[in-house]
């Protein structure tokens, strides 16, 4: 009986502990501080934001009214299927919380998703000042072919990025070797223009250039726009097992 209760027990907690996923990295603004009838708004508006990504994979909202209003945004990759957006927004809208239980600007993100809020009206801005920058720690072995490749897609990619149609979302591949490819991403929240939109993904490929210049791996997250860039698949549609994916990830964050 014991035993059991034990085995119980243990299943709960895992399954508790697994419930939502760890982030990429979050931000709390300690200039900001949650001031009274401001925690409430937050929950409302995360219930919102959490029920109305479905459709589009993109919310941009408020709640509340002033001095207590509360502006939100969540939004998905946009090569993400609605049932992975949906998981991921609500494992953001939990951990967002936990993470920042006294701020009233918070920002969190994941592979599949980016969500925040904040007291002040940030819809439709510009945001590049605070990056979270993953990389692989090995480097390519062919790097002057590799850095001319990565401009070529980069350049690509983000030209479609800015093209009405795609909202914001571009990525492609390209051969680098018979045997090896490369596979770039980039996505900006669809809040900003495509003139913002532009500025800030030359900002974060600009990044792949100081911080990632011959990595084989590289990842940049801003509050406006997400880059990446691998040797293996990691968008949809992943087509066939061309390559495996490597752990081996350093952050650096850069308030
Ligand atoms: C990759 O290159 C960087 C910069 O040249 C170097 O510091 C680092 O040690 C290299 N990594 C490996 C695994 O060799
Ligand atoms: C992926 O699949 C599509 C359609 O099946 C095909 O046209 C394309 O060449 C494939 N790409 C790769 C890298 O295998
Ligand atoms: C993936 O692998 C298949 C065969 O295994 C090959 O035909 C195809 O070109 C590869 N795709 C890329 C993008 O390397």
């Amino acid at each position: 009986m014991g035993l059991l209760c034990n085995i119980l027990l243990f299943l709960l907690l895992c399954t508790c502990v697994a419930e939502s996923a760890d982030p990429l990295g979050d931000f709390c603004n300690e200039d900001n501080e949650i001031g009274k009838g401001i925690s409430a708004n937050i929950d409302t508006l995360l219930t919102k934001l959490v029920s109305n990504i479905a459709s589009t994979g993109y919310v941009a909202t408020s709640y509340g009214r002033d001095p207590n209003q509360v502006y939100g945004l969540a939004q998905c990759r946009g090569d993400v299927a609605k049932e992975d957006c949906s998981t991921c927004i609500q494992d953001a809208a939990k951990q967002i919380r936990q993470r920042c239980p006294n701020e009233a600007d918070a920002r969190i993100w994941y592979d599949y998703c980016f969500l925040r809020y904040n007291t002040k009206n940030f819809i439709g801005e510009i945001d590049t000042s605070y990056g979270i920058f993953y990389y692989n720690v090995n480097n390519v072995t062919d790097p002057v072919n590799f850095i001319k490749q990565l401009e070529d897609l980069t350049g690509r990619i983000r030209a479609q990025a800015v093209e009405p149609k795609n909202q914001g979302l571009g990525k492609g591949e390209s051969k680098l070797s018979p045997l090896v490819s490369l596979y770039a991403l980039v996505q900006c929240t669809r809040d900003i223009s495509q003139i913002d939109c532009a500025q800030c993904l030359a900002i974060a490929v600009e990044t792949f250039t100081t911080i990632c210049s011959e990595r084989k791996g590289c990842r940049v997250l801003y509050s406006s726009c997400y880059v990446r860039y691998e040797l293996y698949p990691f968008f949809f549609p992943i087509n066939s097992s061309n390559g495996t994916a490597e752990d081996n990830q350093i952050v650096v964050v850069h308030p």
